[in-house]
């Protein structure tokens, strides 16, 4: 493995559980201390809103900062604290928080007399279908309103056309809550096979089988046993919640060939990496064209949009003529304040392709780079992902996370999620709370910088990055 962090070497005392959690309730007494607004908050918000939060991963021990506004590269804390936020938005902020490009065309929108109609045609709906489709050479596309629908009707649509039930899906791959995702997302005691919720069909456990993510050989067995079985093979180009981790070429290359000698349907999830990396989509860089590309976050300009893109012929399955798959639309699908919003983003991207990516890139680099200098300096043992390859020049992402007894750079999700290798003490739960003592929000142990970030910004983060080890290590909670 290229980049390895050495082993810790300090010989502080192994943090033992009371230690452990002596440290745990001082980090948290700081942080209420902090932010007492927000802590306060968290105490008051228990009744009617299940676990304080309508989404499982805002949610952080000991309590989460709540948001009075948000700007660019940043967040305002209730007590108006501003923090560099790295989560931006579930990654769908490329730009920074409430660009004024945004705002402003939301807010003629409603001074125009339209936007909360939902109802009825508009115009804005076909406009961003025609600029998505030119950028990611696809047919036509029908607009739905999360990943997690879109991933859905992507399989419903691979089933009906392949006349065949089961999926292929590459392990540690996020597609959103939907029956098609929920096996395979993260390890247990470094396994895959098991769902990850109850109340599913129950075909679900047959039906989804999983290979290795980057790996060649593994995908090469499931075909060789399989391939005539398989409606479609289901996977991130750039694996986003599963670590951050790019494609190989091979992986991504053998991904297309099997699938078409086989009769399966490619189905690749950008919902994280469309328009992240270009604008268009990622696969597009691999030599990849998938039967099926599924988008989402960066499209929407910060709007709930997401879309399944393809040739006329499969998205044709869910027309008014054909009716065979029931992707027909839901109450909110296209209401024209997303699609304004993901127009404006989508056609800035375009306009401004080459400026945009090499800035974002430069800001990924520059945070990877620091992170893997201050892991080493501190002998920290850090995993440290979001690294571009062959086929994706640059990349925004950072992730980091800790292993047991080495660090470096990942190539696969089991060296970045789950506990198997995990470092026994340092968790993002504890990461997330060091951090936002230094003023980082973080996310993935690091997340996503946008083009709002500035040198300074990247530069203040790294010395509250490094501040925050410094502080885990002397609290014996790096020694082995
Ligand atoms: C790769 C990927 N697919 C699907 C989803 C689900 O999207 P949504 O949260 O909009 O349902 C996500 C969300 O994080 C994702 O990262």
């Amino acid at each position: 493995m290229r980049h390895e962090t050495p082993a810790p070497s300090a010989p502080a005392p192994a943090a033992a559980s009371p230690a452990l959690a002596a440290f745990k309730r001082a980090i948290a007494a700081e942080l209420a201390a902090r932010y007492p607004l927000s802590a306060a908050r968290c105490e008051q918000r228990g009744g009617p809103l299940l676990d304080q939060t309508s989404h499982a991963v805002r949610w952080n021990w000991p309590f989460m900062v709540t948001t009075a506004r948000a700007s660019g590269a940043s967040i305002e804390e209730l007590g108006g604290a501003r923090l560099h936020d790295y989560w931006q938005g579930h990654y769908a902020n490329v730009l920074g928080h409430n660009p004024p490009l945004v705002r402003d065309a939301l807010a003629a929108t409603l001074a125009d007399g339209r936007g909360l109609q939902t109802g009825m045609l508009h115009e804005v709906e076909h406009e961003l279908a025609e600029l998505l489709t030119q950028r990611t050479g696809t047919e036509t596309l029908r607009f739905t309103t999360s990943g997690a629908l879109g991933t859905f009707y992507a399989v419903l649509i691979a089933r009906a056309a392949t006349g065949r039930t089961r999926i292929l899906k590459a392990a540690g791959g996020w597609h959103g809550s939907q029956p098609f995702g929920l096996k395979g997302v993260s390890p247990r005691a470094g396994r895959f096979d098991h769902l990850e919720s109850e109340g599913l069909p129950g075909s679900t456990g047959a039906d989804l089988d999983l290979v290795g993510y980057n790996d060649v050989e593994s995908l090469e067995r499931a075909f060789a046993r399989d391939g005539g079985q398989f409606a479609c093979l289901l996977l991130e180009p750039w694996l986003g919640a599963g670590g951050g981790i790019a494609a190989t070429p091979e992986f991504l290359r053998a991904a297309r060939r099997l699938t078409e000698q086989h009769g399966a349907l490619l189905l690749c999830d950008e919902i994280i990496a469309g328009f992240r990396f270009r604008a268009g989509d990622v696969s597009a860089l691999y030599g990849v064209e998938p039967d099926l590309l599924i988008l989402g976050k960066v499209i929407g300009g910060g709007m709930p949009v997401a879309a399944v893109a393809g040739r006329r012929k499969l998205l044709e399955l869910c027309s008014r003529a054909s009716k065979r798959v029931k992707f027909e639309g839901g109450t909110y699908s296209a209401h024209e304040l997303s699609m304004v919003a993901g127009l404006t983003m989508v056609r800035h991207l375009v306009a401004n392709e080459r400026t945009v990516y090499a800035g974002l890139a430069a800001r990924g680099a520059r945070l990877r780079e620091g992170l893997e200098r201050i892991a080493a300096e501190l002998a920290v043992p850090a995993w440290i992902s979001g690294w571009p390859n062959e086929a994706v020049a640059g990349s925004s992402l950072a992730f980091v996370r800790f292993g047991a007894e080495r660090g470096g750079r990942p190539e696969r999700p089991e060296q970045m999620v789950g506990p198997g290798a995990a470092h026994p003490h340092v968790d993002d739960d504890l990461l997330r709370a060091v951090l936002l003592l230094e003023g980082v929000s973080a996310h993935n142990g690091l997340g996503g910088a946008s083009l709002a970030h500035t040198d300074a910004d990247l530069d203040a983060t790294l010395a509250g990055y490094r501040r925050a080890l410094l502080r885990l290590r002397e609290a014996g909670l790096f020694a082995r």
